[in-house]
């Protein structure tokens, strides 16, 4: 479905919980958030009808994220649900890694064959500094697993951070000179942290780009018309298997390019991540509301997607996010 900023919206991310196994500093507080209770988060069967209806407002691609979308139970079960609703041309997962080695196998059977995987560190005491808990050993393994089981394409999310990873971008980028990974350095966007006071920057996609050409010359990748990367620029370092993305969503403005909505663990739907608007479908949902009914929520939503963010602007910084990165999923 077209919005009113001419964006053909066609992307959902559902967020199936709001838990995580991993404490990342600038996602959770220490002492973890308040969870969602059981009885507010969708059930698998309200997640399943809701997509089948965002699929007839013109949705074809879905994202399961989190928190942490592998410690919610039964989501083997759900993911081989999910793989059978018809209308859904790419279905995808984004994970910590941490549960991958053991679960990887089951998730491709399920039929899921694209994954994301974040990993802002590739040193043993900073990984666990920055999530806290997290044995980054585990993810490495996760990693390799998804690949030996053949997934493809696997994404490794790296969320740049100024005066924390700034000298492993290199070390990153060299995983792809022999793996065919695409690692995509995210700006880190202050949101959703109070206790953090949004005291870390972020570093940009032009110094990572710029750090990586030192080491070796990056290519632009000319992806064809439908295989864009949504806002993501990709490149290749000369001879590598894998590629290189650039996700500036500070730097840039990208929101013209936006067509994703995402459904929270408890139900509401929020057309851009970084503005507090968002529509309570769970409400309707248990007021046993018709399809058409829910149809026309989603619609609407599209239809009052906001055209662009307000995320450089100090006073829509100041004011901070309600909700956390780990209840909107990413
Ligand atoms: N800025 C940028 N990326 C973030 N993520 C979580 N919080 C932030 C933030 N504040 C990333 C995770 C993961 C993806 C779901 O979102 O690291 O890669
Ligand atoms: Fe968990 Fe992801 Fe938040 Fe880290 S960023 S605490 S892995 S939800």
């Amino acid at each position: 479905m077209i919005d009113k900023h001419n964006r053909n919206i066609n992307y959902l991310r559902v967020s199936i919980t709001d838990r995580c196994n991993l404490r990342c500093i600038y996602c959770m507080p220490k002492e973890g958030i308040s969870f969602i209770g059981h009885q507010d988060i969708l059930s698998y069967e309200e997640i399943l009808r809701i997509v089948k209806i965002a699929i007839k407002a013109g949705i074809v691609k879905v994202r399961v994220t989190g928190g942490e979308p592998l410690v919610r139970r039964g989501v083997i079960d759900f993911l081989t649900r999910l793989k059978t609703i018809e209308g859904l041309h790419d279905i995808s997962l984004t994970t910590n890694g941490i549960l991958l080695e053991a679960l990887a196998e089951e998730i491709y059977d399920a039929g899921i064959r694209r994954i994301n995987i974040s990993l802002d560190s590739l040193v043993e005491e900073k990984y666990r500094d920055i999530t806290r808990v997290g044995n980054l050993r585990m993810v490495l393994r996760g990693i390799e697993k998804a690949r030996s089981v053949g997934f493809s394409p696997i994404k490794i999310n790296v969320v740049a951070i100024r005066g924390f990873n700034d000298e492993e971008i290199v070390d990153f980028a060299k995983l792809t000179l022999n793996n065919p990974y695409q690692v995509r350095f995210i700006e880190y966007m202050p949101i959703g942290t109070p206790a953090l006071d949004n005291s870390l920057g972020y570093l940009s996609g032009d110094a990572v780009k710029e750090k990586i050409n030192n080491f070796r010359s990056l290519m632009p990748v000319l992806k064809k018309p439908g295989e864009a990367d949504g806002p993501a620029r990709i490149y290749k370092m000369e001879g590598a298997l894998g590629e290189i993305g650039l996700i500036s969503s500070m730097s840039h403005e990208f929101c013209e390019s936006c067509n994703r909505l995402r459904l929270t663990a408890d139900g509401h739907l929020k057309a851009c991540l970084l503005s507090d608007g968002e529509s309570d479908l769970k409400g309707p949902l248990r007021a046993e509301c018709s399809d058409s009914e829910l149809e026309e929520l989603i619609r609407k939503a599209i239809l009052d997607k906001p055209r662009m963010h307000l995320m450089n602007c100090h006073e829509i910084q100041r004011k901070k996010c309600v909700r956390s990165m780990s209840s909107i999923g990413g």
